[in-house]
């Protein structure tokens, strides 16, 4: 589901940027004991204008980003930011919850997938899950920071930002669902009462 106008502006702000460069990224790289191996591959679903595409390669350290979002006018804008980085970066207007159709993405691609802020936006967003699953290694790392229906059911949220009504998720549906697709929680916390979700999980080797 698209941003509207209002929402558009309050996440590509200064604040949130500040927010999300000095407290949330050092908060995920804790969680993850620290940037990624050298020569991983990630996928950013959601990437919005691209700033947290940027953070995943200079501060976790991915060599290559794919990097998707469902609005041609957040990648166009995401473009702009990252063509200063050709050949580390994949941009596609694409859904979270389809990564073949965009990257060709088979089972296993990726060393790490990130969620900023993207998954509560997708009215099936345990197919999200599924699919952010699906194309991680054994191994690789799901890094998440996301709003929770606590949140959304906030007034300024109602009033102010579109979101799908129905199956919202607490961050406890968030961390139940994860180890259903193969994802154990390394690390996770709340911030402001169940607010925000930020968390790390490693995808499991098929059992058998
Ligand atoms: C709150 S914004 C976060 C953007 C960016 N990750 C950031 O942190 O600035 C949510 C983004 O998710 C995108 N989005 C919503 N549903 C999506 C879907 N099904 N697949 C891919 N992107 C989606 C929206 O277009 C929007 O850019």
């Amino acid at each position: 589901m698209l941003m509207n106008r209002i929402e558009k502006a309050a996440v590509n702000s200064p604040v949130r940027r500040a927010l999300q460069r000095l407290y949330e990224v050092p908060a995920l790289l804790r969680l993850a004991g620290g940037p990624l191996p050298p020569d991983s591959a990630a996928v950013e679903i959601g990437c919005g204008s691209g700033y947290g595409t940027r953070l995943i390669l200079d501060r976790f350290g991915a060599a290559r980003v794919d990097a998707l979002d469902l609005d041609p006018g957040m990648v166009a804008r995401a473009r702009r930011r990252l063509v200063h980085r050709p050949g580390r970066v994949r941009l596609e207007v694409g859904d979270a919850t389809d990564l073949k159709a965009a990257f060709g993405a088979g089972d296993g691609t990726y060393d790490a997938a990130f969620d900023f802020a993207v998954i509560h936006h997708v009215p099936d967003w345990r197919a999200a899950v599924a699919e952010t699953a699906r194309v991680l290694r054994p191994g690789g790392v799901f890094v998440f920071d996301e709003v929770t229906a606590h949140a959304l059911a906030r007034p300024s949220y109602r009033l102010l930002s579109d979101h799908p009504e129905h199956d919202r998720f607490t961050a406890g549906d968030f961390l139940t669902e994860l180890p259903r697709h193969g994802l154990k929680v390394t690390g996770a916390f709340t911030r402001i009462r169940g607010d925000y979700l930020l968390g790390v999980a490693v995808k499991q080797p098929a059992a058998g």
